[in-house]
């Protein structure tokens, strides 16, 4: 029963209005739901609303008591045959919040009462026309204990409060916009409240309320700071401005993703929201700008303009993801940004488009919507977005947007609706362009050089190829926007050309000597390269070329090479330019934080995208050769840089971030010599500051260092009541690279804070394992695999989303040599027949194993 793109049909009921009453209890909150439906087509269609794991009380239509017979209730279902045009249906159902641990509709999180209904969870909550296209205005009263619940909150403006017999209150929400009921949200708690406002660019002032656990309201400032800076950039960016009286930000320990931009009231991962010094490391603290600003650029581009249906999540992800991404890289060094999100793509997205889930941004099939929050929608949407920015322009950009909010406003809406948008807007054809929202997989760019020193002609021949998928087998060429530069003696120019046939010449004229390609400036594309440069060439892209991505690329691919060659021949011998190349980057002045990222080797994940096959561990041979030469061949300039910037007082302005980035690859290095083994453990004594603790301690899990037991222990000593840290500590025995990781993990899995229960807690410790210490999850004894799938069987029953999202690495086998490939089907075929196998695993199952 999977659903097809094609197959859409508009609602042939609205919505009017949806006025719901919460009685909130932990095992029976009673739910009133009174909907004011009209018919809206002529056919004479019974009115189906969608509902699951709920139990009914009583139907009303028009106030009157329906009987048994006159609707029918399935498990996913209750249909009511009228034929009445304009009505009222009130509907009363009983939900359990605090066993639901699917943590979809209204759950219980620690005390909490919260809701996730993203994107088919408000079925959870009560019998509705669950789908984004049936928008309806909210009235809501929440009623609970108000000892244990002062707080009631709802979407819009609180219009009603009042105490009520037997120690309960209520309060009552109104939302004056209409919305899908993905966008509802309810929560009800005992929270500190970090309070705040704004005053947007037209002059409505904006109060701004932060919710979260008693103690922690130090630890809001960081996301408070954030939302103001994200509602200043949106109108400055977009013209784009804030539009309720209210935005509420409330941070919550269970959580399936990473948070939700419910209309007025978004609710977040707690990993998204607190951050201090003390615990929070500098990542941490760019993710949580940068998903506060998410969340709230999705008031626009997902709220006020939303989906018509869930094939069109794109519409709202990739765009918000692309502007979520532009803000980072206004708010910081865009240069290290880009390379950062590039970095993501390329070691994620580019294998789920590899692997058995490949779909469009637009996907055409889905079985069950929430596996389709991937990589691939959201950030190859994004990059979709970009490649439209780059043919447009910053200028007509805008137009477009502009366009697109005039057209659309408070509609729900099509991907293809949008790039009309931009293309009306703008005046450019975008119309081969739309091919990137119906075909999967990563274009291959096959490029190829020649130079006429008589007519002083270079030509660039560019080929692309779309590879042919199970899914589909047939691709088309697609519109790419290759920005690129060319370097000669005495000059660089920079070149926008576009790529719309299968294989394409450019010329370029004027030039004496053969000038050297920077290509894929920005990273243009979402594209891989086939490039054949000389090695001397991209030696000096990395110090010449304009663009800082260039720059960085340039020398990943010689590292790539070089990985390559060792994964041929071990006893390649690695050329002492490699050093002197990384020296320079080094020693010679420079942002710190990109002389980080050039100093960092492609990861195992990117890497293994360039194999067809590969045994891991040859892989993860090579990359240690080439670590340790590296980290032998400069191990007094690492020191000295490392010692430069070590013993600072922590501050966290764009400066020192960088310098504590670039000392810890430093440390990475050296921890990787015997006669530095001392660093990690000095700088876990000596830090001030999360980043670099955690830095100490990651190394030396990676080296299984002899001391990394002892100041784990002192580490969870230290942290033991604060959560978010005990994730990270979980995280990090994970990562300990030994044979005795099995075990550790035998251990951790009883340890008392080990709740399955919790996806931060699962992730930090299945995930980080699965993801992170692939030479033992791929040892060929089978055991890292068997964990996985032990804790997904277990998470099936659980949360199915987070089982779902956890047998990533299993069902990508392909990519491994067939020992491994046989164990790890082994391990899927087991699993897909789970009694009780849920929607969500099914679907990655069938895709995986062929059904
Ligand atoms: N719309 C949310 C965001 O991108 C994601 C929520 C998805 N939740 C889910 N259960 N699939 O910010
Ligand atoms: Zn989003």
């Amino acid at each position: 029963n999977a659903r097809i793109l094609a197959d859409y049909q508009p609602s042939d009921f609205a919505i009017l209005s949806t006025e719901l009453e919460f009685d909130l209890a932990d095992q029976a909150t009673r739910v009133v739901n009174k909907m004011h439906i009209e018919r809206i087509t002529d056919k004479a269609q019974p009115l189906i609303l969608d509902g699951e794991q709920l139990k009914l009380i009583s139907v009303q239509l028009n106030n009157i008591e329906l009987s048994e017979s006159q609707y029918q209730l399935n498990e996913t279902s209750l249909t009511i045959d009228t034929e009445a045009q304009d009505f009222i249906l009130t509907v009363i159902t009983e939900i359990d919040p605090l066993n639901n641990t699917a943590l979809e509709g209204l759950f219980k999180s620690g005390d909490a009462f919260c809701t996730q209904c993203e994107a088919e969870g408000f079925r959870r909550i009560t019998y509705y026309l669950d789908r984004p296209d049936v928008m309806a205005k909210f009235t809501t009263k929440v009623i609970a204990d108000k000892k244990q619940y002062p707080y009631l909150l709802s979407n819009g403006n609180k219009i009603a409060a009042g105490d009520l017999a037997n120690g309960k209150h209520f309060v009552t929400w109104q939302d004056p916009f209409l919305k899908p009921c993905y966008l509802f949200a309810l929560v009800a708690g005992d929270f500190d409240v970090l309070r705040s406002s704004y005053t947007t660019v037209s002059g409505r002032e904006v109060a701004l309320e932060l919710f979260v656990d008693r103690g922690n309201l130090p630890k809001a400032e960081h996301a408070m700071t954030s939302l103001k800076k994200s509602m200043q950039w949106d109108e400055q960016t977009f013209g784009l401005e804030y539009d309720l009286d209210i935005y509420m930000i409330v941070a919550v320990d269970f959580f399936n993703m990473g948070a939700m931009e419910n209309k007025g009231l978004n609710v977040f991962n707690s990993k998204f929201v607190l951050a201090d010094q003390s615990s929070a490391t500098d990542t941490d603290y760019f993710n949580v700008e940068a998903v506060i600003a998410h969340e709230y650029f999705h008031n626009w581009t997902g709220n006020r303009v939303t989906c018509r249906d869930w094939f069109q999540l794109s519409l709202k992800e990739g765009l918000t993801v692309f502007r979520d991404q532009q803000f980072s890289g206004d708010m910081h060094s865009a240069a290290v940004t880009r390379i950062q999100n590039v970095r993501v793509l390329r070691a994620q997205q580019f294998a789920e488009d590899a692997g058995p889930m490949a779909h469009p941004i637009r996907p055409e099939k889905v079985l069950e919507m929430n596996n389709f929050y991937t990589l691939t929608v959201y950030e190859k949407g994004a990059e979709v977005i970009r490649m439209i920015h780059t043919l447009l322009g910053q200028d007509k950009f805008r137009q477009g947007m502009d366009l697109y909010f005039q057209r659309f406003d408070g509609m729900a809406v099509t991907c293809d609706d949008f790039v009309d948008a931009m293309a009306d807007g703008s005046g450019i054809d975008l119309s081969q362009f739309k091919r990137w929202y119906s075909q999967s997989g990563t274009p291959e760019l096959i490029v190829k050089e020649s130079f006429d020193k008589q007519q002083q002609l270079f030509t660039l021949t560019i080929a692309q190829v779309n590879k042919p998928s199970k899914q589909q087998t047939e691709k088309q060429d697609l519109l790419i926007p290759i920005k690129l530069e060319l370097l000669s003696d005495n000059e660089k120019t920079q070149h926008l050309i576009t790529l719309s046939d299968s294989q394409q010449k450019f010329e370029f004229s004027g030039y004496s000597v053969k000038p050297i390609v920077a290509f894929l400036s920005g990273f243009s594309a979402p594209v891989k390269v086939n490039f054949p440069q000389r090695e001397q060439e991209l030696a000096l892209i990395m110090v010449k070329a304009s663009d800082a991505f260039n720059r960085w690329d340039a020398g990943q691919q010689l590292l790539t090479r070089y990985i390559h060659a060792l994964v041929q021949d071990a006893d390649f011998t690695l050329p002492q330019d490699l050093v002197v190349a990384f020296k320079q980057i080094l020693t010679l002045p420079g942002d710190a934080a990109l002389k980080a990222e050039q100093l960092t080797l492609p990861s195992f994940d990117e890497l293994v995208e360039q194999f067809e096959q590969i045994d891991p561990i040859k892989l993860l041979d090579a990359l240690k050769q080439i670590r340790l030469f590296l980290a032998q061949g400069l191990a007094s300039e690492f020191h000295q840089q490392f010692q430069r910037l070590s013993g600072r007082a922590y501050q966290n302005d764009g400066q020192s971030i960088g310098e504590r980035a670039l000392k810890n690859v430093c440390l990475a290095y050296l921890s990787h010599l015997s006669d530095y083994q001392s660093l990690t453990v000095n700088q876990y004594q000596n830090a001030d500051n999360m980043t670099d603790t955690l830095a100490a301690l990651h190394y030396q899990a990676l080296t299984a260092s002899a001391r990394f037991s002892e100041q784990i222990k002192d580490f969870e000593q230290k942290w033991y009541q604060t959560p978010l840290v005990m994730d990270k500590c979980f995280m990090l025995q994970a990562l300990f690279a030994d044979e005795s990781i099995f075990n550790k993990l035998a251990v951790l899995e009883q340890h008392p804070l080990f709740i399955l229960k919790n996806p931060n807690r699962a992730r930090s410790l299945i995930g980080a394992f699965s993801h992170n210490n692939p030479r033992y999850f791929h040892c060929l004894s089978g055991r890292g695999y068997r964990f996985l799938a032990k804790h997904v069987a277990a998470l099936n029953d659980i949360n199915p989303q987070v089982a779902s999202r956890l047998i990533t690495p299993l069902i990508q086998f392909k990519k491994f040599d067939s020992k491994r490939q046989a164990m790890m089907k082994t391990e899927l075929v087991n699993l897909s027949q789970l009694s009780n196998l849920s929607r969500d695993l099914k679907e990655k199952l069938d895709a995986a194993l062929g059904n």
